[in-house]
């Protein structure tokens, strides 16, 4: 466990000398390994870790098309190529000169839920090749998504409170993905430790701050077996993470002063398509005092307080969010060295925000983290989540602001009609990263860089937004807001 604050300061600089070579992690497994990617694509990583201020990522069509060719174009580069091309790089450049495409293979756990499910969809387009073993207990949906998903594919019996299990499962595996939720309330890390024993690279989607700070303590033991894993590594937390990084580094490398204050923003349109043991842990959030930090000092917050309205851009507008207890808070604070740290949640409709305040005002915080009780409360409401979610849709934005010491304000925006799906593409994302070699030995968070390499993290924002409609990286926040305003001399935009 990292103990103290501020262990990594410095956001490395993108300089040529950070490129680590890329290629297999484990000597062990290194015949189902994948990896030196090809010229194209390390070409395409080499020139993309300089991207300039005030420069958008790329620009989204509105529909989704996943292995349509792009073109970035920018004062610095311009550059095609298409997800189809990286993800045939990857595949026919592992193993030997001569030998067989490389396969390797992913255990997705959860793989019969919302996340593992749709992550085990994402990895399958971005990467056609890779074989794809879908683990959980419920047989019946794991064989249906296996049929969706096509002869790569098949369905593992996994319980994850099961060691001897979870190993067996592991055995062949190049990497786990652990999306077999609830990570509330979790008192041991059984995949991770299984990754570990197992030599299994490992990615987790936990969304629980003291789970993965729980992972992050199994960091030794994961360079000393030679395992890269990735904790939280989600849309948020995860994609939000490396937003940050990326905010924090574009300052540093621009002498913007000192970055003073990071604030995470999401929206989530109805429950965004959770189940009733997800929802539950929604609830058992709002029993959890909001730890953030100002100047520097940790402080404890009520749930769902210090309401502000903020503009997600086109097509999400303003939108009302609340204090929650999110693990970025904590990571980005220590990882990033930013002093000032907070992050915010709002739903739609607006009425669910009400019942959320409602939930923390009148319910006793004792009850509140009772997780029996409160899966009661959720079976409860469920009926009448699942109706109000048929008409809100499951849009979802995110917006990550940075403010540094010189004035400068930036901001980075992710808006996707169907969080379900981004949320698959986001993980599959660091899947992919990982299985790139992205990633070194040990259990790091998505901000640092030996979790995903500063020089892999535009390929992984690239492959995380996918079908986004709005996708803006680094831009002050008048060029993304809705609301007109004046730039000076009575001009507007
Ligand atoms: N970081 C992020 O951005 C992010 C975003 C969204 C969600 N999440 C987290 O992701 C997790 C999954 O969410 P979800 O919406 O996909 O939930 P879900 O639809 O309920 O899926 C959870 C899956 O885990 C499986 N599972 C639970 N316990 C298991 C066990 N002991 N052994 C094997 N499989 C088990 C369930 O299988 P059964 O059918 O057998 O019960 C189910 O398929 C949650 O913890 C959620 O908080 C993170």
């Amino acid at each position: 466990m990292i103990a103290g604050t501020n262990r990594y300061p410095q956001a490395r600089g993108p300089t040529p000398s950070d490129a680590r070579p890329i290629g297999p992690l484990r000597p062990d497994k290194r015949s189902t390994w994948p990896h030196p990617i090809s010229h194209h694509t390390h070409h395409f990583l080499n020139v993309s870790i300089t991207p300039p201020h005030l420069v958008p990522l790329k620009k989204k069509k509105q529909k989704q098309k996943t292995h349509a060719p792009r073109t970035y174009t920018g004062p610095w580069r311009e550059l095609r190529f298409s997800l189809a091309g990286v993800a045939a790089a990857i595949s026919k450049n592992g193993g030997s000169a001569g030998a067989e495409p490389a396969k390797s293979r992913v255990l997705v756990l959860g793989g019969t839920g919302r996340v593992g499910g749709s992550t085990a969809v994402a990895l399958s387009k971005l990467l056609p090749d890779l074989r794809i073993l879908v683990g959980g207990r419920n047989r019946e949906k794991g064989v249906a998504l296996v049929s969706k998903l096509g002869e790569n594919s098949e369905f593992v019996e996994v319980n994850i409170d099961d060691a001897s299990i979870l190993e067996a499962a592991l055995k062949d595996v190049d990497l786990v993905v652990h999306a077999a939720g609830p990570f509330q309330c979790k008192e041991k890390c059984t995949v991770l430790e299984a990754a570990i024993s197992t030599k299994t690279a490992y990615v987790d989607v936990c969304d629980d701050t003291d789970y993965a700070w729980r992972a992050k303590g199994f960091h030794k033991e994961a360079i000393a077996a030679g395992v890269p894993a990735i904790t939280t590594a989600g849309i948020y937390p995860g994609v939000s993470n490396v937003m940050a990084a990326e905010l924090v580094r574009a300052a540093k490398s621009e002498n913007a002063g000192e970055p003073e204050r990071l604030r995470f923003f999401y929206y989530t349109a109805g429950s965004g398509g959770a189940g009733p043991t997800i929802l539950a842990t929604s609830f058992l959030l709002l029993g959890e005092d909001v730890i953030a930090y100002n100047k520097g000092k940790q402080i404890k917050l009520k749930p769902y307080s210090g309401g502000l309205t903020i503009d997600f851009g086109k097509g999400v507008k303003k939108k009302d969010v609340y204090l929650l207890n999110l693990p970025e808070v904590r990571s980005a604070h220590e990882i990033l060295g930013v002093p000032t740290v907070s992050a915010r949640f709002g739903t739609a409709p607006f009425f669910w925000n009400w019942g959320m305040q409602a939930v923390v005002n009148f319910l006793p915080p004792d009850i509140l983290r009772d997780k029996k009780k409160v899966q009661k409360l959720v079976e409860l409401i469920d009926p009448l989540v699942r109706a109000i979610d048929g008409i809100a849709g499951q849009q979802v934005s995110m917006r990550v602001d940075l403010e540094c010491s010189k004035g400068r304000n930036t901001l980075s925006l992710f808006t996707h009609r169907n969080l379900s799906i981004s949320v698959g593409f986001s993980v599959a994302a660091f899947a992919l990263a990982v299985l790139e070699g992205s990633t070194q030995p040990g259990v790091w968070f998505p901000e640092e860089p030996e979790g995903i390499a500063v020089e892999a993290r535009e390929v992984l924002l690239d492959r995380a937004a996918q079908g986004t409609v709005n996708f803006i990286m680094n831009k002050p926040p008048w060029m993304v807001e809705t609301d007109p305003k004046e730039i000076g001399l009575g001009i507007y935009v």
